[in-house]
Formats: C-alpha cells, sequence, structure tokens
C-alpha cells in the first residue's frame, strides 16, 4: 500500500512528507536522508549564508533536496536566492514574510515555490506570489511561528484554495510527528505534511545529542511561545511572530524583564551562546513543537518515514472499515 496524492504527483515524490527546513538541524545531511527515504527533504538556510549552501548543498551530494529561507532574511542578502537556485533544487520554501518579491525569480528558474503561511491572508499571498504549495503552519510548530491552531487552519486554507486557487497544493504543519497526525492532516484536506521537530529528533539532523535527550525527557505540556531568545541573539524578527522551545531556565529567569535582558546583552549574549554550543538546554533554548511529547526516540528518519506512513494507512484504514 501507499498514500498518493496530488503532492507525491507533484513532485515524484513516494510519501506525502516534507522535511521543514529548520535552520541549521535540517542540514544536507538529514534532507538527503529524508528525500531517499521517499519524501521530499528541504535544507533550512535560516541565519547562514553562502557558505552553508554550499556546505550542505555538496553533503545532500546528487540527492535531490530543496531549500527553505526566512524570507524577511533573505530580503537582507537576497543573493543568496541565486546560489540556490544555482543548485538546481527541488523546490524553494519561503516563510515569514511576503514571497511576492521573490516569486519572479523562483519560478522563472522553473522551481516550484512552496510558501508556509500562518493566516489566511499570507495564504492570498502566497496564491499571488503563484506558489505550488501552501503550507498551513499551526501554532503547535516548533520553532517560529503564528498563533492559528493546526487543526482550523488547515481547512480553512484548503476552503480558500478551492475558492481561489484550485490547484495550488496544501500541506499542513504544526504538530505533526506520527501517522495519526500525517492521517488527520490528510483528514482535513491537506494533500501532505510539512513535518518540523520529529525530524529534529533523527539521527541525521544537525542537532547536540544533549538537546535530543533533553526533549525525550519533556512533554507536551513542556514548551512555551516567547520572543526572550531574539533579544539575546540579536535578531529582528517581525513581532507577530514567537518562537515554540521547551520552558527553561533562561525563560524563567528572564520572563517579564526583556528591557533588563536587552540591556545585558553584552553579557547575556556570550553566556547563552556557550550554553547552546555545549547543548546546555538550561541555559540556551531547545527549539521544539508541542509534539515534542509523541517523540520516544532519536532514530534514522527512514525509520520515521516508515512508521508514519504504515501507521497513518492503518487508521485511514479502520476510520473507512468503521463506517457501516
Ligand atoms: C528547531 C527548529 C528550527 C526551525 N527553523 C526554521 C527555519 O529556519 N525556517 C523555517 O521556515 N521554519 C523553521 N522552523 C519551523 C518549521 O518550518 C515548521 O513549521 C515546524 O517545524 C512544523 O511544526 P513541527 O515542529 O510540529 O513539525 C523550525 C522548526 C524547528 C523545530
Amino acid at each position: 500500500m501507499a498514500i498518493r496524492t496530488r503532492l507525491t504527483e507533484k513532485l515524484g515524490l513516494e510519501h506525502p512528507i516534507i522535511l521543514a527546513p529548520m535552520g541549521i538541524a535540517a542540514s544536507g545531511k538529514l534532507a538527503a536522508a529524508v528525500s531517499n527515504a521517499g519524501g521530499l527533504g528541504l535544507v533550512g538556510i535560516g541565519y547562514r549564508g553562502s557558505e552553508w549552501i554550499k556546505e550542505q548543498s555538496d553533503a545532500a551530494a546528487n540527492v535531490r533536496v530543496g531549500f527553505g529561507f526566512i524570507t524577511w532574511r533573505l530580503a537582507e542578502q537576497p543573493d543568496l536566492l541565486e546560489l540556490a537556485l544555482d543548485r538546481q533544487p527541488t523546490a524553494i520554501c519561503l516563510s515569514f514574510g511576503d514571497p511576492r518579491p521573490f516569486a519572479e525569480q523562483i519560478l522563472a528558474a522553473g522551481v516550484p515555490l512552496i510558501c508556509q503561511v500562518q493566516t489566511l491572508a499570507d495564504a492570498k499571498a502566497a496564491v499571488e506570489a503563484n506558489a505550488s504549495i501552501v503550507v498551513a503552519q499551526g501554532t503547535e510548530a516548533g520553532g517560529y511561528g503564528g498563533t492559528r491552531s493546526t487543526s482550523t487552519l488547515v481547512p480553512e486554507v484548503a476552503d480558500l484554495l478551492a475558492r481561489i486557487s484550485a490547484d495550488t497544493l496544501l500541506c499542513a504543519a504544526g504538530g505533526i510527528a506520527d501517522g495519526r497526525g500525517l492521517a488527520a492532516a490528510l483528514v482535513l484536506g491537506a494533500d501532505g505534511v510539512l513535518v518540523g521537530s520529529r525530524f529534529w529528533a533523527s539521527e541525521e539532523a544537525n542537532v547536540h545529542p544533549k538537546f535530543h535527550q533533553t526533549a525525550l525527557a519533556a512533554d507536551g505540556d513542556s514548551t512555551i511561545r516567547t520572543t526572550l531568545m531574539d533579544i539575546v541573539r540579536g535578531y529582528n524578527w517581525p513581532t507577530r511572530y514567537t518562537n515554540r522551545a521547551l520552558k527553561n531556565s533562561f525563560l524563567e529567569t528572564w520572563r517579564g524583564r526583556e528591557a533588563e535582558l536587552a540591556a545585558s546583552v553584552d553579557v547575556e549574549t556570550a553566556k547563552w551562546n556557550k550554553a547552546w554550543d555545549e547543548g546546555d538546554g538550561e541555559n540556551s533554548n531547545v527549539f521544539i513543537s508541542e509534539s515534542v511529547g509523541l517523540i520516544k526516540a532519536i532514530e534514522p528518519a527512514a525509520c520515521i518515514i516508515a512508521r508514519m506512513i504504515s501507521d497513518a494507512e492503518k487508521r485511514l484504514a479502520s476510520v473507512t472499515a468503521a463506517i457501516r
């Protein structure tokens, strides 16, 4: 059996699963592992530059992968897009910002555009940008995101696309970590899923092993959305986005003391960076989704995909069998 959707057809995939372009965790190695296992791997560019694009596309070798940019960040260094397009990616994903200024260049290169969106208004902008695939990202997601939940945003965007652009495909993101999530996303009207945190917790991810162990000990109650890490890292994120991470000492210490943290960055940034390098999840941050509670082991990406598919197939079959 297999799950065939418009997404598998459009991108020539075996499974309707896309690796989220997670900054530094979604390396060329992880993206290649996901593509080799029948999904589509997207390398996360995050805050990195040209060296990262070269290194990670070399690491993916000849495997078909795409790239994912943080859109407002790309606007600060637009030349990176040409570099990524030169590598003949399977797709380019733009998240967090207006995709329209970059769409023409991507489409002119014959590369499908994926836009990750957090609201209906974003979804309309993605359609105006001629995106091939819209990813509706719910607030359950790890890392940056908005306030809408996956279970209402996905069907609402599905309805919108059916009305204004029926050929545009839809993926669901945010809290999808197993076969239940995949099956639910398909039932909500998605053509596939974009998965971040579950692949972050894979053997191929570029993640400190101590962060992995910290995440395995956490449950879905342990995460929070905040922007404290923007202050300490000096990132100028648009205020509509917050970042989901594990609750910890750093967030507890600085909650409600943003101005004080901003005034102490000279000292605090060095402390945060050191903790990050050492995999100290109490004094830096572990960026992860509410789905952390569904993650029980660090496994090869191929195992994660195989189980997700077989479990989704069983669940969809049992729901169908229950219909009288
Ligand atoms: C550690 C981490 C880093 C992320 N970095 C990025 C990023 O650089 N660019 C991006 O578009 N999305 C990023 N995301 C968000 C993902 O694209 C995606 O929306 C999210 O992982 C989906 O929810 P899930 O984590 O529940 O699977 C990140 C997510 C995580 C967990």
